[in-house]
């Protein structure tokens, strides 16, 4: 059963060390900011924060979690996707690092190798990562055909001894992300089969993305909203399963259908909607965390991000890299297209560096 998130105590690691204690020396310096950082309480198993930022590719990378830092301290945030060949073969700093102000950070993760994703699940465990997630969700043929993502549904024994693995390896939550269904086996029963196999294994939470994915014949964009969202089936979960943590996602776009959804649930995920509306989150520590805290206006994040920017320029990337996951910061407001318009031009200009956003700052209100 879930425990109200806010009860947590102060951090493991403490205010001064948001950062991981394993592997400090490989993470990115803190940045200072004009106010202390509240406590970023560590995810333990047994506490499911109530609203969280879904995994998404291209999306959620480090510097998309920087900005929305500046919004929400304590929302639970996620990487992309990393398959766990990625991490075993590939040059790990580039995809593991992240900056100590992420906390509470989830890494996705991407297999179907017991040994391969607790060997994973450890590195990152040993990285500072908060939870480690699987990915029993993603329709793409490119990881259906590594046998992966959510063709997984399909193999909830296998899903189940990866999970016990990851669990036997690590000591923060091992939690799965998945569909309603596939293909054919798209009845409740199924997810219910699903759910039962993989919660045996130990599983801290699932995230249930409330429709089913075809792996033949839609894309993953279709997959994202033809198939109708079903969140009957997730609310009939957690009432069958009430010892389970069960988050909810998909098509949520704001906190009044969040509120309805935690009478059901014990979380809810957004993604497309944090990330064409980060601001949406500004009241999120307020309303779901019991923080006495919000981002001042959009200009104080804005203005939190330049220092950002500069050093990440310094250290040789374009401040576009950055200014991207910025430009709908300022969505439906007076500006907003010059806004985007500014940092999608002027930020690729070679050269450019921190002021593209102190010159987009004059197109957009200053109350704002
Ligand atoms: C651009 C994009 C990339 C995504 N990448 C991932 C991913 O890496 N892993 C994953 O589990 N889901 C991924 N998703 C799915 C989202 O996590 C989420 O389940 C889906 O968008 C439904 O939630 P929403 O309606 O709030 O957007 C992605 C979604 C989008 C839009």
């Amino acid at each position: 059963m879930a425990t109200a998130y806010y009860d947590v105590g102060p951090s493991r690691r403490g205010l001064d060390a948001c950062a991981p204690a394993a592997n400090s020396a490989r993470v990115p310096t803190l940045h200072r900011h004009d106010r202390p950082l509240p406590v970023a309480p560590s995810l333990r198993r047994g506490l499911t924060p109530p609203l969280s930022v879904a995994p998404m590719m291209d999306c959620t990378d480090r510097h998309y979690r920087y900005l929305m830092r500046q919004i929400t301290r304590r929302t639970l945030l996620y990487t992309e996707m990393i398959p766990a060949t990625t991490i075993i073969h590939g040059d790990r700093a580039r995809f593991l690092d992240f900056d100590p102000i992420d906390h509470p950070v989830a890494i996705q993760l991407g297999g179907d190798d017991p040994a391969a994703l607790a060997e994973c699940a450890r590195i990152a465990e040993g990285w500072g990562y908060d939870e480690i997630n699987l990915n029993v969700g993603c329709p793409s043929t490119r990881v259906s055909s590594g046998n992966f993502g959510a063709c997984l549904m399909q193999r909830p024994a296998v899903v189940a001894r990866a999970v016990e693995a990851m669990r036997a390896a690590v000591s923060i939550p091992v939690t799965v992300k998945h569909r309603i269904g596939v293909d054919d086996h798209d009845r409740y029963e199924d997810m219910l089969t699903f759910v039962h196999t993989v919660a045996e294994a130990g599983t801290d939470r699932f995230t249930v993305h409330a429709r089913k994915a075809w792996l033949k014949g839609l894309s993953p964009k279709q997959n994202r909203s033809v198939p109708p969202l079903r969140y009957g089936d997730v609310h009939r979960l957690k009432r069958e399963l009430p010892h389970l943590d069960i988050e909810i996602n998909g098509g949520f776009v704001d906190f009044d259908s969040v509120d309805e959804q935690l009478a059901h649930v014990d979380a809810v995920m957004i993604g497309r909607a944090a990330y064409d509306n980060p601001w949406l989150f500004a009241d999120a520590d307020r309303r779901y965390f019991g923080l006495d805290w919000a981002p001042q206006s959009r200009r104080a994040v804005v203005e939190a991000m330049i220092p950002y920017v500069a050093e990440q320029r310094a250290q040789g990337l374009r401040p576009h890299h950055v200014t991207r996951h910025m430009m709908h910061l300022y969505a439906g407001m007076r500006g907003a297209r010059a806004w985007r318009r500014h940092l999608a031009e002027r930020g690729q200009e070679p050269g450019v560096g921190a002021e593209v956003l102190r010159e987009a700052l004059e197109l957009v209100p200053a109350d704002a």
